[in-house]
This record gives structure tokens, sequence and C-alpha cells, in this order.
């Protein structure tokens, strides 16, 4: 693995939901094709395949982060710009999610400032969720945290899908032209801003 190219910028997807029929995970993925469409380097991560125990200081302290938090910075180093599609539970967002950020936010390398994993990526938010409001609830607390702890940058468009049960057509693209439109138009501007700011 290299560091992010300077002339090409590279676009994680990943979503806070390890269910096998995630609509987020559906999500992330239609971001990575919709990408990739449109001659962006993608790479979508399933968090699945990267299981985490539950943050615990003591457990650090004894072993160090999870290989998997370690893993999945890694390969946050190689990306500029990360999309997250993020599960609404409760108006918040997913444990999951929040596991593997305290974790990846608690890695620091040598020669690393605090954060600079977060504050050297530029990040977009999207959501799906059965509900009517397509967890854009949760996204104003996934966006809080990222930008008052992690001190990154998020674009102000982020993305919902609600209704996401009959949102998804055959091919796993958004049955509303409209909305599939908006996505690209997202992801468009997620890899202009993480090429302009860190190549
Ligand atoms: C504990 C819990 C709380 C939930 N709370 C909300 C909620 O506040 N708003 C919402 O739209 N959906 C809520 N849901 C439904 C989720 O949006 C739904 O399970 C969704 O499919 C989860 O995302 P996934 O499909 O990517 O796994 C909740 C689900 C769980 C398990």
């Amino acid at each position: 693995m290299t560091a992010a190219s300077k002339s090409e910028p590279r676009l994680l997807f990943f979503a806070g939901s390890a269910r096998e029929k995630s609509w987020n995970k559906r999500l992330a993925k239609l971001g990575a094709t919709i990408a990739e469409a449109n001659g962006i380097a993608a790479t979508f991560v399933d968090l699945a395949d990267y299981p985490m125990p539950i943050y615990d200081g003591d457990l650090e302290a004894k072993s160090g982060p999870p290989d998997n938090a370690r893993k999945l910075k890694a390969l946050m180093k190689v990306h500029s710009g990360i999309f997250i599609a993020s599960p609404e539970y409760n108006a918040s967002f997913s444990p999951l999610l929040k596991n593997a950020i305290d974790w990846v936010s608690h890695i620091r390398d040598e020669g690393e400032a605090p954060l600079e994993i977060f504050k050297t990526r530029v990040f977009a938010l999207g959501a799906a969720s059965p509900g009517g409001m397509g967890g854009l609830r949760g996204l104003s607390q996934l966006r809080l945290v990222f930008e008052n702890g992690l001190n990154a940058l998020v674009l102000p468009d982020q993305f919902a899908v609600p209704r996401a049960v009959d949102a998804f057509d055959e091919h796993n693209h958004l049955k509303n032209k409209d909305s599939q439109e908006q996505f690209k138009l997202l992801i468009q501007k997620l890899a202009r801003a993480a090429h302009v700011l860190h190549g």
C-alpha cells in the first residue's frame, strides 16, 4: 500500500453496518460503483471484515489496538476522500461505527499529529433507512463527532435514502433517477474537494 497519490483522488466507501443485507452497505457500494463509472478510483470496504472488540482502555493498555483497527486506518490512509453510509439507531448512529472510529482515533503512528488521519481527509456522509427520514437525524450526530471530536472536514452536502426497502432496483441502483444523480454529484464533489485539499 502506498500513500494517497498526489495526482489522483481515491475514495473509500463504507457503511456503519455489518449486516449482510444492510441498506447502508448497498448505498456505500452504489457510491463506489458510481465513482468508478465516473473515472474516480474507489474502494468499498465492509466493516464486517474488520471486527473489533468494544473499546476498552485496559484492553488497549494491555494488548494495543486491534489489528483490524490498524488495517482500517491503513486503508483510510491511502484514500483522500471517505464516504460513510450510516444507519440511524435511535436518532444517532451505530455503535459499530462509533467503536471503529474510537479505536482508529486512538492509534497514533510515529511522527503523526493527534487525529492526523481524520484531519487530512475529506468526508461525506449519507444514510439509508426503512423510515421516512432516511436516517438524517443520525447524520447530525455523526457530523458532530467528525467536526467537533475529530477535527475533520465534512462536506455540508449529505445524502439520505428514505424508505430504503423500496428505493433500490435489482441492480442496486436508486430507482429515483433524481436521487441517483444527486448522489453522483455528491461523490464528484467529494473527489474534487479531496483532490484540491489533500491530493
Ligand atoms: C436499535 C435500533 C434503533 C433504530 N432506530 C432507528 C431510528 O431512530 N430511525 C430510523 O430511521 N431507523 C431506526 N432503526 C431502523 C434501522 O434504520 C434499520 O434497522 C436499518 O435497516 C439499519 O441499517 P442497515 O440496513 O444498514 O443495517 C433502528 C434499528 C435499530 C436496531
